[in-house]
C-alpha cells in the first residue's frame, strides 16, 4: 500500500486551461462546472496524481487509462479491476491511496460545525460517549477523527452513504487501537490516522493487516510537469 498526498496550490488561469486539455473529457467538463477556483484546481490536481500514478505502476497510456465508477460512484481502473485506489480531498489537500485489496481514504479540514446533533443522529452510541466525554474543547478535533474513520470505512467498502452511519461503529481502545464493530462484532478491516498539517484529519482503512505510517508528499508543480510529460508521449 502507498498513500500519497499533494498540497494544492494556485496555478495561473493558463496553466489550469493547458492541464486540462490532456485530461478526460467529463473530468474537463466537471472542472469548468466549478465556479470556485480553488474546487477547479482541487479536482484537477487529483485527476492527474491519479493518473500519474497509474501510468507510472502499469507503464501504460493515458487513453488505456480507463477510470470507470461501481454503482455507488466508486472509481476503479477499467483494466487492472485488482488495482484498487481511493481519493479524498478537502481544504488545500489532495490524497490518494493505493493497494491490492480494497481501500479506502478521507481527509477532512477541520471547520467550526456544530457537531452536537451530527453526532446525535447519525453516530453510534459508542461513537458518542467517546467524543462527548472529552473536554469542549477537544470534541470538535474527536469528532472529526470518527467522521473520517467513518468514511474512510464507507469508502473502502465502496457502497458510500448507501450504508447507514448507525449501522456500525469505529472503536478506538485506550491503546489507540482503531476498530469496527458491526451487529456487535468485530470485523476484519484495519484503520490508521494520520497528521499532515494542523486543522486536518486524515484516515485510511483497508482489508490488508498493515498499512504503512508515512504518507508520500508530491509536489505539485512537479507532479503536473511530470504528468504532461507522460500524458504526451
Ligand atoms: N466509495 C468510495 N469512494 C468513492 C465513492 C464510493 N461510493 N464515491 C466516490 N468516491 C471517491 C471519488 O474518487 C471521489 O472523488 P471525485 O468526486 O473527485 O470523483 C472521492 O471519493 C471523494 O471523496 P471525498 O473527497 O472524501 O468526498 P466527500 O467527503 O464529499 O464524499 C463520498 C465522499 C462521496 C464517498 C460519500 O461518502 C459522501 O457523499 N459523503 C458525504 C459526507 C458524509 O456524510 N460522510 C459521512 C462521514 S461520517
Ligand atoms: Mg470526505
Amino acid at each position: 500500500m502507498e498513500i500519497y498526498a499533494v498540497k494544492v496550490l494556485d496555478i495561473s488561469e493558463k496553466e489550469l486551461h493547458d492541464v486540462c486539455l490532456l485530461i478526460d473529457k467529463e473530468k474537463k467538463g466537471r472542472i469548468e462546472k466549478f465556479i470556485n477556483r480553488k474546487d477547479k484546481i482541487r479536482t484537477l490536481i487529483s485527476e492527474i496524481l491519479l493518473r500519474t500514478i497509474i501510468m507510472e505502476k502499469f507503464n501504460i497510456n493515458n487513453n488505456y487509462t480507463i477510470i470507470e465508477k461501481n454503482q455507488y460512484g466508486k472509481p476503479y481502473l477499467k483494466c487492472y479491476p485488482n488495482f484498487n485506489f481511493n481519493i479524498s480531498h478537502s481544504g488545500d489537500f489532495v490524497v490518494c491511496a493505493i493497494d491490492d485489496k480494497p481501500i479506502g481514504i478521507d481527509i477532512e479540514k477541520i471547520k467550526n460545525i456544530e457537531y452536537k446533533e451530527i453526532v446525535k443522529s447519525f453516530f453510534s452510541v459508542n461513537e458518542f460517549n467517546y467524543i462527548t466525554k472529552e473536554q469542549l474543547n477537544i470534541q470538535l478535533s474527536k469528532f472529526y477523527e470518527i467522521w473520517t474513520l467513518k468514511e474512510s470505512y464507507i469508502k473502502c467498502c465502496g457502497k458510500g452513504l448507501s450504508i447507514p452511519l448507525k449501522s456500525f461503529s469505529i472503536d478506538i481502545d485506550r491503546y489507540q487501537n482503531i476498530k469496527v464493530i458491526i451487529n456487535n462484532e468485530y470485523k476484519e478491516y484495519t484503520f490508521k490516522r494520520f497528521d499532515i498539517e494542523e486543522g486536518y484529519k486524515i484516515a485510511v482503512c483497508s482489508l490488508n493487516k498493515e498499512i504503512p505510517n508515512n504518507i508520500t508528499i508530491i509536489n505539485q508543480k512537479s507532479l503536473i510537469n511530470d504528468y504532461c510529460k507522460i500524458a504526451l508521449e
